[in-house]
């Protein structure tokens, strides 16, 4: 229930849903700064990860849905982004592939990128044609996941194609990866049950190649700029956006209350999705924690 302030029933305020600049260092360019400079950040300590699965309050849909846009593909790239470095200290001739911790971060990145995919696509179908396809296909006509720039170092691990994925050690790598596999079909069937995405509507699709200006115009719409970052400015921001997530989903619920309906994205024969619907913060929680405990494993080394 919800006073007449708007402070839920617990007092909570009502979170503000405004979508931040995202800083991330251009592809390919290391982080700013050495680990041992890293150092410092403190781990942040996120409790009580529970929220309610069917929110209560109505909700503003345009700023919710938009802000829940923007914010679910900003985690994703800082995901991708982690997931890269890992990726990125195993050359194609090495052997032995990432170590335990290493995938455990893989696993834990990809199940979080999982988590956003849900998270962004709980959005009403109608108002997901109406609104958020109709703003990305203004920005370009055949607006695309895949010229997301920082998907592309990862793109061959999503694929299963890296030499030591066939290993067994990476048996729970490869579980996580077709999970991510079954959430994004699922998702893109569930907001799109009878089209194809834009890039696929568009004269000239598939197989047209990702231009910079393209990479900059996906960069550009998710409020994503490119510039020297150093590890615990881009944790810092992955912390703070998990806090932002946070309030959102105990205030609105995973899937919130439009007009008096919610639209739910996974049922209860949800298969591999199943699990993601209570636990989205527990899942971001794993993964932030391991890309931050990372750094500091290399500045011990
Ligand atoms: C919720 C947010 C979404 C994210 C973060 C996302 C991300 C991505 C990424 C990274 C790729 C590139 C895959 C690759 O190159 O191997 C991709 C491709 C694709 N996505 Fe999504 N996606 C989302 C939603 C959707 C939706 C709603 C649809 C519905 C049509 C969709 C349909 C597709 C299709 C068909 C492709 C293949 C290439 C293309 O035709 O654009 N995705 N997506």
């Amino acid at each position: 229930m919800s006073s007449r302030n708007g402070h839920d029933s617990n007092g909570r305020r009502p979170p503000p849903l405004q979508p931040h600049v995202l800083f991330m260092p251009p592809v390919g360019d290391d982080f700013e700064g050495s680990a041992d400079a890293d150092n410092e950040a403190a781990a942040v300590d996120r409790e009580m990860l529970d929220y309610p699965v069917f929110g209560a309050h109505p909700v503003e849909e345009e700023r919710l849905f938009w802000y829940r846009w923007i914010a679910g593909h900003q985690v994703s790239f800082l995901l991708w982004r982690a997931m890269r470095d890992v990726v990125c200290h195993h050359s194609d001739d090495d052997a032995d592939g990432p170590g335990e911790r290493e995938l455990d971060l893989l696993s834990a990145c990809l199940d979080g990128y999982s988590a956003m995919l849900l998270y962004s696509s709980t959005v009403p179908r109608d108002h997901y044609h109406a609104d958020i396809r109709v703003r990305m296909a203004l920005q370009h006509p055949a607006f695309s996941g895949t010229w997301a720039p920082d998907y592309r170092p990862v793109r061959r691990l999503f694929r299963g194609k890296m030499p030591w994925q066939d290993d067994p050690s990476c048996a729970a790598l490869g579980k996580a990866v077709a999970r991510n596999e079954e959430t994004h079909s699922h998702i893109a069937d569930h907001l799109v049950p009878d089209g194809n995405s834009l890039l696929q509507q568009s004269v000239g699709a598939p197989g047209v190649s990702v231009s910079r200006e393209k990479e900059d115009l996906y960069d550009n719409f998710f409020l994503t700029m490119r510039r020297p970052v150093s590890h615990a400015e881009f944790v810092g921001q992955l912390d703070s956006r998990i806090a932002d997530l946070t309030a959102d989903l105990k205030h609105n619920g995973l899937y919130p209350n439009v007009d008096g309906h919610h639209h739910p994205v996974v049922t209860k024969s949800g298969g591999a999705m199943r699990p993601l619907v209570t636990d989205i913060l527990h899942v971001l929680d794993r993964a932030a924690r391991l890309v931050s405990d990372m750094r500091l494993e290399e500045a011990r080394r």
